[in-house]
């Protein structure tokens, strides 16, 4: 079993031992500041504990488990050009302080860069392990298309939602876990497994940051309110145009484009509809559900029951549980 403390600490050690250029300076600073700003490490980190789960080495999986990381800040620089977000993990993003073209270049380096990381992985492993992360990398784009497609659209439903969410931030949490089962020597059905356990973890994952997004606090390092501002097809969103008044629903549609509105009393008046309508107990119910599937999955591996302790405490203080 691993200490989760630790094994944090390795990553973060291994990522900060990689060494950048220095030159062209608005090519690599900004890759420095993304990698040394603070994220939690979900990804390596489920891709070091699902190889404990399967191997008493998983130290081997580390350049892998850097690449998700790296790949995953990449994913980070570039959602915040198209998010027209300004703050990422309390301090400017990239593009908001070095401006667009720098988070597109360094975002493109960075993809590069995990792409040099993966290529330490053990050459008998490397084809499949690489058909993994690319499966993984296009599913990404692909959620990310469909979440720009649906700020334009008038109705999405729950379905295309969910299948949104499941490319745009399972997938990759998908991915890591099958890279670091596969570098644990699982067999193929306990790949599966993991995934599915992935997928769902991401889902709950996903809908918690679009509450928090509304109903979290400064401690989530962007301003609250910004996927109400931006017009985002959330969980809260979707779920309060289908249960709301012709009237409410109207509000919901219209006040992020109101001239006449400030940007707080805009996130305020949505959110009085969603409070209206019940939507951050429906949500938390929707996450509650598919944490619970996430943790059942674990139940189906071949694995000694304890070899997944340590992932299911580390899953559940994600998710702020207790148990
Ligand atoms: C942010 O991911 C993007 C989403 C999928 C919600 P994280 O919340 O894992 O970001 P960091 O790396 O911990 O900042
Ligand atoms: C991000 O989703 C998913 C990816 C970056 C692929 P969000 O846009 O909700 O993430 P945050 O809220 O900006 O962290
Ligand atoms: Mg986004
Ligand atoms: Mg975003
Ligand atoms: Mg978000």
């Amino acid at each position: 079993m691993q200490d989760t403390e630790r094994l944090l600490a390795s990553v973060e050690n291994y990522l900060a031992q990689q060494e950048l250029p220095s030159e062209p300076e608005k090519l690599y600073a900004p890759i420095g500041y993304s990698l040394s700003g603070g994220g939690k490490r979900l990804r390596p980190m489920l891709l070091m504990l699902t190889c404990g789960i399967f191997s008493d080495r998983p130290e081997r999986a580390m350049p892998a488990a850097a690449a998700v990381e790296v790949f995953h800040n990449f994913t980070l620089l570039h959602d915040d050009i198209m998010d027209n977000a300004a703050m990422r993990r309390g301090k400017p993003s990239v593009a908001a302080r070095w401006g667009r073209n720098v988070a597109i270049l360094s975002g493109d380096a960075m993809l590069i860069w995990a792409y040099r990381l993966l290529g330490q992985v053990e050459p008998a492993l490397l084809p499949r392990i690489l058909a993994e992360f690319n499966e993984m990398a296009i599913g990404v784009c692909e959620g990310q298309q469909y979440d720009m497609d649906y700020e334009e659209r008038q109705k999405v439903s729950v379905v295309e939602y969910m299948r949104m969410i499941e490319l745009k931030t399972s997938v990759l949490l998908g991915g890591a876990v099958v890279i670091g089962a596969l570098l644990g020597g699982a067999t193929a059905e306990d790949c599966a497994r993991m995934r599915k356990f992935a997928i769902e973890l991401g889902l709950a994952f996903q809908l918690q940051d679009d509450l928090l997004d509304s109903y979290g606090d400064e401690r989530l390092g962007k301003p609250i309110g910004g996927d109400i501002l931006e017009g985002k097809q959330t969980y809260l969103m979707i779920t309060a145009m289908s249960r709301a008044s012709e009237e409410d629903r109207e509000v919901l549609r219209h006040t992020h484009t109101d001239p006449a509105l400030s940007p707080a009393e805009k996130i305020a008046r949505v959110k009085a509809v969603y409070d209206k309508y019940d939507i951050p107990r429906l949500t938390e119910q929707q996450i509650s559900l598919r944490f619970e599937r996430a943790l059942a999955q674990l139940d189906t591996l071949t694995a000694e029951p304890g070899r997944t302790a340590t992932l299911r405490r580390y899953a559940e203080s994600l998710m702020g549980r207790k148990h």
